[in-house]
């Protein structure tokens, strides 16, 4: 499976969610994740995202991810449309040390 990683955290500017072929995207109020369940593995969101916040589970960088990803995707609204990211997405771009930032 793919799942969103920091790079999401207040940029979430949702390029991914309509190319995903079994709408698996979940939105909470400044990340968005994916269930990784439900995930086909497909790869088609990886490209799309301006963060670069996508990857396979098997990569080191998701590591620390999957489960967030699988927890909050039981909680948060399935989205499939491609809503207004935030007006300061771009100054979060790339920013380190996100995690703390992310709204549950
Ligand atoms: Fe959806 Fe494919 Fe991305 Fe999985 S890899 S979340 S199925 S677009
Ligand atoms: Fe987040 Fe990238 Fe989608 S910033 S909302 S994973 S396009």
């Amino acid at each position: 499976a793919y799942v969103v990683t920091e790079n999401c955290i207040k940029c979430k500017y949702q390029d991914c969610v309509e190319v995903c072929p079994v709408d698996c995207f979940y939105e909470g109020e400044n990340f968005l994740v994916i269930n990784p369940d439900e995930c086909i593995d497909c790869g088609v969101c990886e490209p799309e995202c301006p963060a670069e916040a996508i990857f396979p589970d098997s990569d080191p960088k998701a590591a620390a991810w999957t489960d967030a990803n699988r927890q909050y995707a039981g909680s948060w609204p399935n989205i499939t449309r491609k809503g207004d990211a935030p007006a300061d997405a771009d100054e979060w771009k790339g920013k380190p040390d996100k995690t703390k930032l992310l709204s549950p």
